[in-house]
């Protein structure tokens, strides 16, 4: 059985890093970047080599490189608005986030067919190949790291089932799959025909790429899912207070869209501890995800020890949530938090 786990920082992402910092990877304070190194986008480490470059201070003074950093991030923010507000009216392509082509698979999208093959770390999670895609065989392509957080095929069905049935709202018709990773949900979800538009976003290019894939080896309608490379966050928060800003096609109406969100799971204790303080939940914590989709209804896919306490001061006055427990083979891997969103149209206009 396979469940989403922590992803590790991997050679790719320090790679990246690397060939970004050049020789400034080495300064004392560079250093501290590079266990987040997957939550770091190249443009990030682009604005950190400028700086070290220019700062001598600021290769061993934290405070003074993270100050500079924000004189430098609001900047860089300033260009991009501007250079935004330009290519708004000229060209919709000009728009950072905008809908993804279909990618190629890369040298970093596998189809693995025997144990031999498999890496050491993934090779629990191939034995459960058939559980996690019962496809497999036809093809599925997946990165290293995509194993550890898939949402297994049965799962991905109950959760697309619970939508389309016990969580039916008609007024629900466009699905927002926040961390699409290789698609084991948002194939789910459009196979079920339940929504009129899903809009699956991952960040990662190489997973991306297997996530269209996959859809593809399921038969999935090649327009039923509208996928976007990039920040989920970015995608959100544009959506809710800036929709001008995102590419025509990606803006939607928050009263008929809803969030599924199945974040990468990981933080201190989350292996260990009998209940999970999601306040620590890592790289996103339940606070983050909540702020960022609170106006529209949202599902959380959590740790199957996340503390519901935690979770249940998120109903909405007067309400109660529901809370599912995931089980496969009679054992929980994993839990669902049913939130409804605070926007009204009054609120709207
Ligand atoms: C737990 S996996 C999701 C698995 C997915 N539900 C599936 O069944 O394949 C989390 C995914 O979110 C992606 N991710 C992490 N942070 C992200 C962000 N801020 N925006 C978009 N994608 C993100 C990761 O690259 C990873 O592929």
């Amino acid at each position: 059985m396979t469940s989403t786990e922590n992803e590790p920082t991997n050679s790719v992402e320090l790679q990246l890093a690397r060939d970004t910092l050049g020789p400034f990877i080495d300064a004392p304070t560079a250093q501290l970047f590079l266990p987040q190194a997957r939550q770091i986008p190249q443009a990030a480490w682009e604005i950190i080599r400028k700086v070290l470059e220019k700062n001598p201070q600021a290769r061993e003074d934290v405070a003074c490189l993270t100050k500079l950093l924000a004189e430098e991030s609001q900047a860089a923010l300033d260009l991009n608005v501007a250079d935004l507000g330009a290519n708004d009216a000229a060209e919709p392509s000009g728009f950072s986030l905008k809908p993804a082509e279909r990618l190629p698979l890369t040298d970093k999208c596998h189809h693995y067919t025997g144990q031999h093959e498999v890496p050491w770390d993934i090779q629990k999670y191939f034995s459960q190949r058939y559980s996690i895609f019962s496809y497999y065989d036809d093809g599925v392509h997946m990165t290293d790291d995509a194993w550890f957080g898939v949402t297994p095929e049965p799962v991905a069905n109950q959760i697309a089932y619970e939508l389309s049935q016990d969580h039916y709202d008609p007024k629900k018709t466009t699905l927002i799959d926040a961390f699409g990773g290789a698609g084991g949900n948002t194939i789910a979800f459009a196979l079920s025909e339940r929504w009129e538009r899903i809009i699956s976003i991952e960040r990662d290019a190489d997973t991306l790429a297997c996530a269209q894939h996959n859809a593809e080896l399921y038969g999935v309608d090649p327009g039923a899912i509208t996928w976007i490379l990039g920040d989920s966050f970015d995608y959100v928060d544009k959506l809710v207070n800036s929709p001008e800003k995102l590419h025509p096609d990606l803006r939607v109406d928050l009263q008929t869209t809803m969030v599924f969100a199945s974040p990468p799971w990981g933080g201190p204790g989350y292996r260990t501890d009998e209940v999970f303080d999601l306040s620590t939940m890592q790289p996103y914590s339940l606070h983050q995800l909540h702020e960022a989709y609170k106006k529209m209804d949202h599902l959380l896919f959590l740790p199957r020890t996340s503390d519901i306490r935690q979770i249940a001061k998120l109903a909405p006055e007067g309400q109660k949530l529901e809370v599912i427990q995931y089980c496969v083979e009679g054992a929980s891997k994993a839990m669902g938090a049913y939130i409804p969103g605070d926007i009204s149209p009054a609120s709207e206009e």
